[in-house]
């Protein structure tokens, strides 16, 4: 997989990918994650990559000429399956999305910023548009890092033990169980029984109940979808 983000802060995106799995997964040469400085396709001494609205009003938009640029020189080295934008009005990102994402070659992701990008750029580049949630953000890269995560996450090899993602929260629309590590005890406070009886068949069974009844008590809403 490759992906190409495009963005004004290009600063503020590379820690995420310089650590832990990001970087693993990019080590390994399961992904490639390309940053793409916008202000590297605009034009004139100011490097403009935003502009003021027509109609007027406040708050800058992001140009489409720049955006052009960088798109369509990416398009001539590649072909891409998806081009994101990254926005507060997109859709609702969840785990559906990021294994659909995971199985994808190529993904173009756009970083929003200021009042958000001209409307002819979502017209006529953009395949899909993603919120990571209901609240907002002062630009579309963090959102882009934690869309990256959770689909580089997916990609087989990445994770060591190849089950663990499967296991993951929402993977079946249920919270992940209750976890323990040593001690067993630690200040009075035990670790259930069952978990350390070794009766595995029992212990799966412990877990998916768990799952249940955390799902039930936290997140009754993602029952419904089962
Ligand atoms: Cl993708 N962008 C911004 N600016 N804010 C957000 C968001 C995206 N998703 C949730 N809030």
């Amino acid at each position: 997989m490759r992906i190409d983000i495009i963005t004004v802060l290009p600063e503020l995106l590379r820690s995420p990918f310089e650590a832990s799995i990001l970087k693993r997964a990019q080590d390994k040469g399961l992904v490639e994650v390309h940053l793409h400085n916008l202000r590297d396709y605009s034009k004139g001494k100011y490097n403009q990559v935003d502009d003021y609205q027509y109609g007027g009003g406040a708050g800058m938009v992001m140009m489409i000429e720049p955006i052009d640029k960088c798109i369509t020189q990416l398009r001539k080295a590649r072909e891409y399956d998806e081009i994101i934008y990254l926005t507060p009005d997109g859709v609702t990102l969840n785990q559906h999305i990021a294994n659909e994402l995971s199985l994808k070659g190529n993904i173009i992701m756009l970083c929003g910023h200021y009042k958000g990008v001209d409307q002819r750029v979502r017209n006529l580049f953009v395949t899909r548009e993603i919120s990571i949630g209901d609240y907002v953000l002062s630009g579309g890269e963090l959102a882009a890092a934690v869309l990256s995560d959770s689909i580089i996450r997916l990609l087989p090899g990445v994770l060591n033990d190849e089950t663990s993602a499967l296991s993951d929260s929402f993977q079946d629309n249920l919270l992940a169980p209750e976890v323990y590590t040593r001690p067993a005890e630690y200040k009075g406070l035990k670790v259930p029984d069952i978990l350390l009886s070794g009766d595995f068949p029992k212990i799966e069974q412990w877990r998916h109940q768990n799952s249940i009844d955390r799902t039930k008590s936290r997140r009754p809403d993602l029952l419904d979808k089962k």
